[in-house]
């Protein structure tokens, strides 16, 4: 249900943090993907062995720390995040974060984040009526956060009043209610990804050196946003997307019969595989000895799934291609967009430019537009560039969906 979607779960330092492991499960249940800040005071609480074990990854404390995965990782984390919980919003985070303090890992991620925040007050009596403490919940309202009202009831100390931590199951719906439905809730996304290989002997074959990473992203972008996602892959090492079919495929035209097949009845198809352009003309089901071949090697031209896709009689709403260019990126890819009938081609420069091309994990590219426009993307990761990448094509569905509508619609 969640699938795809990314929640930030911010612990902080009050002894209902006993309780959040069973929120972060409820939400691994739900297929989220669930990564844990805690500040220094949460730590004394809980273990973070803990959080990183019932959240399958590896737990953020601090700022300084070596990245594990990215960078900057407090900004990547942020840009990730589908909702960042709060949980428990301890008077210190709240007044923390209505000032706008970032002096660790948490309350910096929570002043970079973009997505919903939800903020789950718990603490003694007292201290939740203390005006301070109501301001500044007023404060991140006033920002646009959600804060949930605290169960009434004994508390830790044993006084009885409002600021007991709610039920998982009112922090969970409120979770639910935040993350909403992705922008491709409903939506059918094909997907290609990776080389093709074409068998000259069992042994031997042409095929180029694309990792699939960028397709494995798109694939994970698409399925976080809602979609239900195919995953058309030639051999890659990459593990597929949680809730993603994949097909796997060797040649080009095992591919084009997969994604010709998953292409009529979806809404967007979106060729980032590098299928080999040519197969040998003769094949051989045993080990060609070295002696027996001559040099000359006769070729054939595959199948172009793309411009196969781009003029089929039941064309997907829209199509994707991409255009790997060594030379005269931004012209050969406007070339390519006409010449196979794509509403979209992501450019990008193979070889030539150090971040960029077929195995890194970073590229640069241009989204190209059939209205002749072109977004020029600065160096991102493939990540990012599946995410521009679907922004520019939920657009075009809604587009379509506004021509599609009748007046009286
Ligand atoms: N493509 C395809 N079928 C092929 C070759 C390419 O569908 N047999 C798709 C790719 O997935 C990509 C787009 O066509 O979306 C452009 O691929 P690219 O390798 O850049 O160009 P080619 O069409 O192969 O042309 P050239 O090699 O001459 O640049």
């Amino acid at each position: 249900m969640l699938s795809g979607r990314t929640v930030l779960v911010g612990a902080c330092g009050g002894i209902a943090l006993y309780k959040v492991p069973l929120l972060i499960s409820r939400l691994r249940e739900l297929r989220a993907g669930v990564h844990v800040i805690m500040t220094e005071a949460a730590t004394r609480f809980v273990s973070p062995l803990t959080f990183q074990t019932v959240s399958g990854n590896a737990v953020h404390t601090d700022l300084f720390a070596r990245p594990q995965l990215w960078n900057v990782e407090h900004i990547a984390l942020a840009e990730r995040a589908d909702l960042m919980v709060l949980v428990p919003a301890t008077a210190n985070i709240l007044a923390k974060a209505a000032t706008g303090i970032a002096d660790d890992f948490l309350t910096t991620t929570l002043l970079a984040v973009t997505c919903p925040v939800l903020v789950v007050p718990a603490m003694n009596a007292a201290m939740y009526r203390h005006p301070a403490t109501s301001r500044n919940i007023e404060t991140l309202r006033g920002f646009g956060h959600e804060v949930l009202e605290p169960d009434t009831g004994r508390l830790a100390s044993g006084a009885v009043g409002p600021g007991r931590y709610p039920s998982t199951e009112r922090i969970l719906a409120a979770c639910l209610r935040l993350l909403g439905p992705g922008d491709l809730c409903g939506r059918k996304v094909v997907v290609s990804a990776g080389p093709t290989r074409e068998p000259f002997d069992p042994v031997r074959f042409i095929s180029n050196p694309s990792t699939g990473r960028m397709g494995f992203a798109l694939a994970a972008e698409a399925r976080r946003r809602g979609a239900d996602v195919v995953l058309v892959a030639g051999p890659t090492e990459l593990d597929p997307p949680d809730d993603v079919a994949v097909k796997r495929v060797v040649t080009t035209s095992e591919m084009r019969d997969a994604v010709l097949g998953e292409a009529s009845g979806a809404d967007v198809v979106v060729m980032a595989a590098a299928p080999a352009d040519w197969a040998p003309a003769d094949s051989f089901d045993r080990k060609v000895k070295k002696g027996e071949a001559g040099l000359g090697l006769r070729l054939v031209v595959t199948p172009d799934i793309l411009a196969e896709l781009g003029r089929a009689e039941r064309r997907p709403p829209v199509v994707v291609g991409f255009a790997a260019e060594t030379d005269d990126l931004v012209a050969n890819a406007r070339e390519k967009l006409g010449a196979k009938d794509a509403d979209l081609i992501v450019a990008n420069p193979v070889c030539r430019e150090p971040g960029s091309g077929f195995a890194a994990p970073t590229n640069r590219a241009v989204i190209l537009a059939r209205d002749g426009s072109a977004e020029e993307l600065p160096l991102m990761s493939k990540s990012d560039i599946a995410s521009a990448v679907f922004d520019r094509i939920v657009l075009l569905l809604g587009r379509q969906a506004g021509l599609n509508r009748t007046p009286e619609g």
